[in-house]
């Protein structure tokens, strides 16, 4: 499983990058407005922070001003991973994207039938919002386990990409369907790692290493 930062925190992308566990990095258009730099430096800087794929997201809301943008910021770097929302203008550039080879990442996907057709587009990866769809009542892990049954049955290319984490238990439930990536902020990053017993347990091993006098 691939875990890519949901972040445009430079100093955050940085830092977690340096663990060398992150496989990526997601942005959309709230993320990189919040960063308050330019969108292609924001993005070339992500790139030399990241080797894995850079999800840079579109904003032109028809198939043209989309695979024109498209093609932009494709030329930023080869990590990068155009974003495209799924609406049939996003499903018509993605078709466009990926039959030149441009990694596409269709985002705002928020039921089966639209997965089905990111899939048949060509697409990557597919983003399906999970914890925006537990925030309205649905059932979002419910939504990853269907798009993970149908794409296994057809042997769809494009990688399921769960978004919209909330907390660790999103990550560990996507993994155990078998999700090929999480995109987590940065928050549900440090979460999984961080355990009490872990840090009662290395201070206890400490105490009892400091008082023997012993050394390695
Ligand atoms: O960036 C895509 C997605 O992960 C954002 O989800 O609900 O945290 O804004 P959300």
């Amino acid at each position: 499983m691939m875990i890519f930062l949901d972040s445009a925190d430079l100093k955050e992308i940085e830092e977690l990058a340096a663990t060398g566990l992150v496989d990526g990095v997601t942005t959309n258009p709230s993320l990189v407005a919040a960063s308050g730099m330019s969108f292609s430096e924001l993005i070339t800087k992500i790139t030399k922070l990241v080797e894995g794929p850079v999800s840079a997201e579109v904003t032109a809301l028809d198939a043209k001003g989309m695979i024109a943008q498209g093609r932009k910021l494709a030329k930023i770097a080869e990590n990068v991973t155009v974003k495209v929302p799924l609406t049939v203008e996003g499903l018509k550039a993605c078709k466009a994207l990926s039959a030149e080879d441009i990694m596409v990442n269709v985002t705002l996907c928020f039921s089966l039938n639209q997965a089905i057709l990111a899939a048949k587009a060509g697409a990557t990866f597919v983003s399906p919002f999970v914890g925006r769809l537990d925030d309205c009542g649905a059932d979002g892990m419910q939504l990853i386990e269907d798009i993970a049954k149908v794409y296994e049955t057809y042997a769809f290319d494009t990688l399921i990409l769960a978004a919209s984490i909330r907390h660790p238990q999103h990550v560990y439930e996507a993994a155990k369907i078998g999700v090929d990536v999480v995109t987590i902020p940065g928050k549900v990053f440090r979460q999984l790692y961080t355990h009490p017993l872990t840090d009662l347990g290395l201070d206890a091993f400490m105490k009892d290493w400091k008082k023997s006098g012993l050394e390695i």
